[in-house]
């Protein structure tokens, strides 16, 4: 009875859902939504309608309808990517368009992912349109790869063409050999008149002192000219779902943090006045776009000194449009706030003076520049920076902005295909591995967020939630796909050993596979051993609770502590992190790395034993609850001990292994105080990550995250370096990576904390528990160290050898403070020249040093020197 009624609650509470959003949605009803490939087409997490594509084929019987073999966690919606349509051959979509006078918003949705009898890897395609290339040579696989993304879409505004049809042609490219062309969904809707304005060029011509650049600024014609989104932000503000999109128009606006260029940041403030549309048509953004916006700070001596720049990567030999969005919510009267736009180092517009466009207050408005970009060596970027006007003396020296979108146009060609991205070494290396294992385990992206966009801005907010999954990494020899005498098949549903198909969730990813080398590394265990050991999952027994479900502390073998991680039984997408973890951590071992002991699948439970660490995470340390306060050399020791474990990821193992969640939660402490990275990648992907959570979790976990990835999308190594760098001041500081309640500037441990530095008074923001505890010497090489970790760009940060080593020597200037160590180490110090730790290590400094650096190798993964894993038992039944 009890149950019922909640059934009924929830049915009640999912159809109202349902229809809101629906209703909300059918306001725009001119979107033709296809989900290529579907049998009969779905609803997507916003509860829209996808139909299938058949219809609109013209000669599709040559195309291939099928199915992906693995669903990324990160996947919003099992519609429109869990289906795609393969074509061997050219073949054209005929699309219907509702207002053949308007310009068409096309969508393509790419899912690269494994499917049935094609290698995702081989297919290059082109994509034309009315004769209009929107790609070509063109690989899904390496964008998605260089996003770091599981899955992406791309968007068009097409140029109108007197017809009300839309021929949408798909070519694999015949330079490949095996190529074929595929697409996941396909979304179609006549656009808003959002181009109807020509960009002013900018740079245009020599201007002359005495000019003015109205009188030298020239405009460009959009007619005929189809333009791509490449990004789409809310300066100052959060992410906007597509569902909170205006106009119905489903587009995702983004976070601009990421793209933030050189030392001011400035503030993000939302408007205190109500904003309104004031004659703007409704479509242009989203009113939450006009009531977030971005300046520099308060102090006009600082302010007329820099400039706020925000840098993008874009295709060379294109015209980019960028649109700058702004409501001034503050000022009441002319020249009060007055700035000047560069974009690309050349002025786009002088004496912005909001006040004086609009003549009131909080009245949104948005101009569009047009910027030609070259290739600049291999690089080819969009700079916008704003500079505050000093000539017109006005009130306030500061500058504003609210949103900010780029577009590329397409060129006389009538094209806008560039490039495929470069990946760079680190993800070549990882390529490899994908290549020789089979896919099931080579999951590249751990997106969670659903709103993929267009490009790179859909990069950065997917990274946001990003769980913490190691790009998985192979240790042993590596195994050939079909290569079934290495594979176990092992359905999740296993109590049922009949040998059916799985069921997961109904979901057609087949069975999932733990390697038998994974296997053989772990233990087995049956639900009952669990059950009986963590009191049938009482509550009481609970020490933790993540994304994925909850962490019981139990017991094994009768006395034996471990902690057990049971994925929530509703979690359908825990599949991949599942094996992921699995197989990562039975395969690496290092007494800095947290230990699996096994695991079971029972009942298609998912469940994780883990070495208990009986001093639990090393937040609970600093601020959190009411534990014990560490010493400052027990801090030292446990950072310490967490770079030596991401040094052995980073090195030790036969591909570098990126941990990409690095934070205080993440490094436990076991009850001798030694320190262990843990999670790969369980607690973070959990199920329900639907768009209401997104940006709450991008801001969650930003405290943490190298702004560089952010910008170009390549994931490196010193992505951990600089979250260590945040973990090492939150250490020192004892405050949280990100503290909302504190003043804007502090919010941010790591920009307060590098601000600090700069002015030099990092001294004050030291755990007032330390004070006085930590010698100057110390003092100076920790903080010295975590800044350089800071630093903008991965190639300024140290390595985590280097990062380690520079922390044994703090400890030791700790220890010793007089020890000849202390005057090299200064010396070395003051420079800061990582390059030379190695030399000074050769000088016999520090002969510890040997110790520290004496990474596992590739036996260390399977000889395990660590005690508990010399339990391991047999894998029963394998
Ligand atoms: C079609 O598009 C044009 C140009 O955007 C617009 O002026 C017109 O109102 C639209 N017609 C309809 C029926 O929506
Ligand atoms: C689309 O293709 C069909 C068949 O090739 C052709 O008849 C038609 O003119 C094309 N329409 C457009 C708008 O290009
Ligand atoms: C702008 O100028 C800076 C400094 O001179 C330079 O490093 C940068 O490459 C320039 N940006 C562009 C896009 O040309
Ligand atoms: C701001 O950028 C412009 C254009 O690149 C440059 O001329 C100016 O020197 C910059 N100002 C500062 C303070 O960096
Ligand atoms: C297609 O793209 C691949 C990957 O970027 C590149 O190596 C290849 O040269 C391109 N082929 C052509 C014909 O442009
Ligand atoms: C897929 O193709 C790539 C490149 O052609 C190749 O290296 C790889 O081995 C292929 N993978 C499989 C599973 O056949
Ligand atoms: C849309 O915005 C409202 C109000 O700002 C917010 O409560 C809601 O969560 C948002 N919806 C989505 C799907 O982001």
């Amino acid at each position: 009875m009890h149950t019922n009624i909640k059934i009924i609650l929830l049915l009640i509470s999912l159809f109202s859902f349902s229809t809101t959003i629906y209703g909300a949605e059918s306001k725009n009803s001119n979107s033709l939504l296809l989900a290529c490939g579907s049998g009969n087409g779905g609803k997507d997490s916003d509860g829209r309608a996808w139909e299938t594509d058949k219809k609109y084929l013209v000669n599709g019987e040559k195309s291939v309808q099928t199915k992906a073999e693995i669903q990324d966690p990160s996947l919003s919606s099992e519609v429109p990517y869990m289906t795609a349509r393969i074509f061997t051959s050219e073949t054209m979509y005929q699309l219907p368009v509702q207002n053949a006078t308007a310009r068409t918003l096309l969508r393509l949705y790419f899912y690269p992912s494994s499917y049935p009898n094609f290698n995702i890897s081989n297919s290059y395609f082109s994509v034309v349109v009315g004769g209009v290339i929107l790609v070509n040579n063109f690989s899904a696989f390496l964008t998605s790869e260089a996003l770091s993304q599981a899955y992406f879409i791309k968007e068009y505004f097409l140029a109108p063409s007197e017809f009300s049809t839309l021929n949408v042609t798909f070519k694999p490219s015949d330079k490949q050999p095996q190529s074929f062309a595929f697409v996941n969904g396909i979304e179609v809707l006549s656009a808003p008149e959002l181009f109807s304005t020509e960009p002013e060029i900018v740079g245009t011509g020599e201007v002359s002192e005495d000019l003015t650049w109205d009188a030298a600024t020239t405009t460009v014609s959009l007619d005929g000219i189809s333009i791509e989104n490449l990004y789409r932000l809310n300066v100052g503000g959060q992410y906007i779902s597509p569902s909170n999109d205006s106009g119905g128009l489903m587009r995702s606006w983004y976070d601009d943090t990421p793209y933030l260029f050189g030392a001011s940041i400035g503030v993000a403030e939302k408007a205190d006045v109500p904003v309104g549309y004031k004659g703007l048509p409704s479509y242009t953004a989203p009113l939450g776009v006009y009531s977030t916006f971005r300046f520099i700070g308060p102090d006009a001596d600082i302010n007329k000194n820099v400039n706020m720049t925000w840098r993008f990567q874009v295709d060379p030999n294109f015209m980019y449009l960028v649109r700058l969005h702004w409501c001034d919510a503050e000022m009441t009267k002319t020249n009060e706030r007055v700035f000047d736009v560069y974009i690309n180092n050349q002025t786009a517009a002088d004496t912005v003076d909001l006040f004086a466009w609009q003549h009131s207050i909080a009245s949104p408005t948005t101009r569009d520049y047009a910027i030609r970009v070259t290739d600049n060596n291999g690089d080819a970027e969009i700079w916008v920076a704003l500079h505050p006007n000093v000539k017109d003396r006005p009130l306030y020296y500061d500058v504003l902005l609210n949103g900010l979108e780029i577009f590329k146009l397409s060129d006389e060609k009538s094209n806008l295909a560039g490039p495929n991205p470069k990946i760079s070494d680190m993800m070549r290396k990882y390529q490899d591995k994908q290549a020789a294992a089979p896919r099931a385990f080579a999951h590249k992206s751990s997106t969670t967020t659903s709103a993929l966009v267009t490009g790179a801005a859909g990069g950065a907010a997917a990274f946001g939630v990003a769980a913490a999954i190691f790009l998985v990494a192979y240790k042993k020899k590596q195994r050939v796909l079909g290569d079934t005498t290495s594979w176990l098949p092992m359905s999740w549903n296993s109590s049922n050993s009949s040998g059916t198909k799985s069921s997961v969730s109904g979901k057609s990813q087949g069975s999932t596979t733990i390697s038998s080398d994974a296997a053989c590394n772990c233990r087995y265990f049956t639900l009952a051993e669990i059950k009986n050991g963590t009191k049938n999952f009482s509550d009481s027994n609970v020490i933790g609770v993540g994304g994925f479900g909850k962490v019981y502390k139990g017991v094994i073998d009768g006395d034996t502590p471990v902690a057990i991680k049971r994925s929530n039984p509703s979690s359908e997408q825990g599949v991949n992190e599942f094996q992921t973890e699995i197989e990562m951590l039975s395969r690496l071992r290092h007494r800095h790395l947290v230990s699996l002991i096994g695991f079971c699948e029972d009942n298609r439970e998912m469940i994780l034993v883990y070495d208990y660490m009986g001093n639990g995470t090393l937040r609970e340390h600093l601020y959190e609850g009411n534990k014990i306060t560490l010493s400052w050399k027990q801090r030292l020791e446990i950072c310490i001990g967490a770079a030596r474990g991401l040094h052995y990821l980073h090195t030790g193992a036969k591909y570098t292994i990126i941990h990409r969640d690095v934070k205080t939660t993440n490094i436990l402490v076991d009850d001798k105080w030694v320190a262990k990275v843990s999670d790969f990648g369980l607690s973070k992907t959990g199920p329900n990550m639907n768009k209401g959570h997104v940006s709450t979790v991008v801001k969650g976990s930003f405290g943490y995250l190298d702004p560089e990835y952010f910008r170009r999308q390549q994931l490196t190594e010193k992505s951990d370096v600089y979250s260590f760098g945040v973990v090492l001041f939150e250490v020192l500081c004892a405050r949280p990576a990100l503290n909302p309640s504190l003043p804007k500037e502090q919010v941010s441990l790591a920009d307060w904390a590098l601000r600090c530095a700069r002015n030099k008074t990092l001294e004050d923001i030291v755990d007032p528990g330390l004070k006085g505890k930590i010698t100057p010497e110390c003092l100076k090489k920790f903080t010295e160290t975590a800044e350089k970790c800071l630093s903008d760009h991965g190639v300024d940060r140290p390595s985590m050898g280097d990062v380690l080593w520079n922390l044994e020597f703090a400890l030791q200037l700790q220890e010793n403070p007089d020890s000849n160590v202390t005057t090299l180490g200064s010396d070395s110090s003051s420079s800061m020249d990582y390059q030379n730790a190695e030399q000074i290590d050769q000088n016999n400094l520090i002969a510890m040093h040997r110790n520290t650096l004496n990474l596992g190798n590739d036996n260390d993964a399977n000889d395990s020197s660590d005690d508990s894993f010399s339990q391991i038992v047999n894998p029963k039944g394998r």
